[in-house]
C-alpha cells in the first residue's frame, strides 16, 4: 500500500470535541482528513468501553487517523500494531499535550523532554507497522529553555516518521502567547518528511497566509473548526461567504448527529462547544449564549436557531 495522500485541510486531533459526529460532518463539508481526540495506548489495549467510542470511524476509516498518547515504547508500538490491524492506514502519536495528568505520566509533551526516549518510541512503533502511516504531533519544545523541535524532527525522519503535525509553542506556553509560525518554515526547510502547521489558524485567510509564509505541506483546523464545520469547504474553495442559512443548517446536522451516537442527554453538552463558538460572531451573541445556556432541551436549541434564521438584520453576522 502507498502513503495516504492527508490532503491540504486537516480536521485536528481535540479532546472532547472530534468525536465521530463533528469528524463526520467536518468530512462531508470539506476536510480532506480527520484525527480521533487522543487516545490512550493503554486503554486501547485494554479495549476500555470508552475508547472504543472514541475510534468510531462509520464509512470513514480512510480518511480519520487514529491518535494515540502513551510513554511506553513497547506499549505504543502494540497499540499501534492493534490499530493497523483495525484498519487505520494513518497512526499519530501525541507528543504535544501540554496537560498536567497526561505529562506527568511522560506522555504528551513530555516526550520532547528526552530525544533518546524519543528516538525508542519512533523506532518501536515504525518497526510494529506493515503499512500505516505513522505520523507524530509535536510542540517546538517542553519549555524555552529546551527548545527542539529541529532535533526531534530530524531523528523522526532517520526513523522513518512519515509526517509531522506542528504546534509551535512550547509545552509551557500552553495556548498563550502567539504560534511562532517562523519555526515552521524552519522545520520545514531541514526535514524532507511533510509539514503540517497547526496553531492559531482560525480562517481562510490564515490558512492561506500560514501556508504561503511556511510551505508546509496542508493546515490543520483546530479552534477555528469548532462551530464551523464548513471552514474546511472555505479554504478548498478559497471563499469566506458560506450563506448563513446554510450554516445554520449545518449546525442543525452536527447536533442530529450528536444526539444521535450519545443520545440526547450527553449530545445536549457536547453540542455547546460549538454552538458557542458559532454564535460568537452575531450581534448581540452575549444574550444568544445565554439563551443557548439556559435551554433545556434540544427544542429549545432548535428554537434559537430558527430565531436566527429569520431575524434577518438585527442578528447580522459581524465577521
Ligand atoms: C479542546 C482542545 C482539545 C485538544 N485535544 C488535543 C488532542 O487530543 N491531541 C492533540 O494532539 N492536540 C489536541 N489539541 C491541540 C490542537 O490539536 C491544536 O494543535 C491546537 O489547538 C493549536 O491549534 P489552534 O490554535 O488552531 O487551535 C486540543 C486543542 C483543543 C482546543
Amino acid at each position: 500500500m502507498g502513503k495516504i495522500n492527508l490532503g491540504q485541510f486537516i480536521l485536528a486531533p481535540m479532546a472532547g470535541i472530534t468525536g465521530f459526529p463533528f469528524r463526520k460532518t467536518a468530512l462531508k463539508y470539506g476536510a480532506d482528513f480527520s484525527f480521533t481526540e487522543m487516545v490512550s495506548a493503554a486503554g486501547f489495549l485494554h479495549n476500555d468501553r470508552g475508547t472504543l467510542e472514541l475510534l468510531e470511524t462509520g464509512k470513514d476509516i480512510d480518511k480519520t487517523g487514529i491518535q494515540l498518547f502513551g510513554s511506553d515504547p513497547g506499549m505504543l508500538a502494540l497499540a499501534a500494531k492493534k490499530a493497523e490491524d483495525k484498519g487505520f492506514k494513518v497512526i499519530d502519536v501525541n507528543m504535544g499535550c501540554p496537560v498536567k495528568k497526561v505529562v506527568k505520566t511522560g506522555a504528551g509533551s513530555a516526550i520532547l523532554k528526552d530525544a533518546r526516549g524519543f528516538s525508542l518510541i519512533a523506532e518501536s512503533v515504525r518497526n510494529a507497522l506493515k503499512n500505516s502511516m505513522f505520523t507524530i504531533k509535536i510542540r517546538s519544545g517542553y519549555d524555552e529553555n529546551s527548545v527542539n523541535f529541529l532535533e526531534i524532527g530530524k531523528i523522526a525522519e532517520l526513523n522513518g516518521v512519515d509526517a509531522v503535525f506542528f504546534h509551535p509553542r512550547t509545552r509551557s506556553l500552553m495556548f498563550g502567547g502567539a504560534a511562532d509560525h517562523s519555526l515552521t518554515k524552519k522545520l520545514k526547510k531541514e526535514i524532507a518528511i511533510p509539514v503540517y502547521a497547526s496553531g492559531d489558524i482560525f480562517t481562510v485567510d490564515d490558512a492561506a497566509d500560514i501556508k504561503n509564509y511556511t510551505g508546509a505541506d496542508g493546515i490543520m483546523f483546530a479552534r477555528g473548526a469548532i462551530g464551523k464545520p464548513w471552514v474546511f469547504a472555505e479554504g478548498k474553495n478559497n471563499n469566506t461567504h458560506t450563506d448563513i442559512n446554510l450554516k445554520i443548517d449545518i449546525i442543525i446536522e452536527l447536533m442530529e448527529e450528536i444526539s444521535l451516537f450519545y443520545g440526547r442527554e450527553r449530545g445536549h453538552n457536547l453540542i455547546r462547544p460549538h454552538l458557542y463558538s458559532f454564535l460568537k460572531g452575531f450581534k448581540g451573541s452575549k444574550g444568544l449564549r445565554c439563551m443557548v445556556n439556559n435551554a433545556k432541551t434540544e427544542k429549545e436549541i432548535l428554537e434559537i436557531l430558527n430565531i436566527l434564521k429569520t431575524a434577518g438584520d438585527e442578528y447580522t453576522r459581524l465577521d
